[in-house]
């Protein structure tokens, strides 16, 4: 099972004063499945991604990765963080092999795959590029290759195109469920477009403000692949729109109107 699993994760940072940042959270996702998360800034979307990725063990709940506790074994899953983190003194091939080469692949087989990669992801004859001299765009599609490459069934990608404008967003959005269905990798994408989510996603986890908790899951039954033009049909809209008002809800949630133990949070999508 390559898929991953929280179970009742919760967690507070406890430093001069405790910041409680994740509230019972859990969440499944089968291998090959594409999972969104959504939610206000400072729920604990990137805590819940380095969590998975083994780089902070919670303080109560379970992380699993392929069947595997995480807590302590980071590596388990592919992790691009919230900044691209390219090394500005490697070149791209160099930064493309890097995450693989950390996880003990030979310098020679990340370099062959490496180099196998460079032309689906948009990046053919910029192998021995410097980092500054590629755009915004093919930044983070390097960055995404380098995820790709880096041993583990599961992606976790944490607002992987935050930064970009938003012609070039659709077009990494087009591009990245391509190579999904093409390698079929388990994802968990952390995003602020509810529209992305939908367009990419099996399903959406919805998150309260902090501390985090899942508010509800929403279902993107839409046939693949899907064409960017879909965002414009009623099905989509209206989906959105329940997505959003799942959203407003969850907002209120994080205000002390937590629902009672034991009553299930809203699902407006049934
Ligand atoms: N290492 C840390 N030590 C103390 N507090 C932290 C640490 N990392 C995160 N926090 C706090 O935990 C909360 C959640 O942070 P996190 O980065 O997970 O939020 P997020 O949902 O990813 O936000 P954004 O959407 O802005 O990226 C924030 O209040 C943040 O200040
Ligand atoms: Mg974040």
């Amino acid at each position: 099972m390559n898929g991953f699993a929280l179970r009742h994760v919760s967690h507070a940072f406890r430093g001069e004063r405790v910041v409680p940042v994740l509230d019972d959270v859990s969440l499944e996702a089968e291998a090959g499945t594409f999972v969104s998360i959504v939610g206000p800034s400072g729920c604990g979307k990137s805590t819940l991604l380095r969590i998975l990725a083994g780089l902070l063990t919670p303080e109560t709940g379970e992380a699993e990765v392929a069947g595997r506790n995480a807590a302590g074994h980071p590596g388990l899953a592919a992790f691009m963080p919230q900044k691209d983190l390219l090394l500005p003194w490697r070149r791209a091939l160099a930064n493309a092999t890097l995450g693989a080469e950390i996880a003990g692949v030979s310098r020679r087989q990340a370099r062959e795959e490496a180099l196998a990669l460079f032309e689906p992801f948009g990046l053919a004859g910029f192998e021995r590029a410097w980092p500054a001299q590629l755009s915004g765009g093919m930044r983070q599609r390097l960055a995404l290759l380098r995820t790709f490459l880096t041993p583990g069934g599961t992606l976790l990608l944490d607002e992987p195109f935050g930064a970009l404008d938003a012609i070039t967003r659709r077009e990494m959005q087009a591009w990245l469920q391509e190579v999904w269905l093409r390698h079929g990798r388990t994802v968990l994408f952390v995003t602020h477009d509810v529209e992305e989510a939908l367009l990419l996603s099996d399903r959406v986890a919805v998150m309260s403000p902090r501390p985090g908790r899942i508010a509800t899951v929403v279902d993107a039954p839409f046939a693949r692949p899907r064409r960017s033009e879909i965002v414009t049909e009623a099905a989509f809209v209206a989906r959105k729109a329940a997505l959003l008002a799942a959203l407003d809800d969850a907002m209120r949630m994080g205000e002390g109107a937590h629902p009672p133990a034991g009553r299930a949070p809203g699902h407006p999508l049934g």
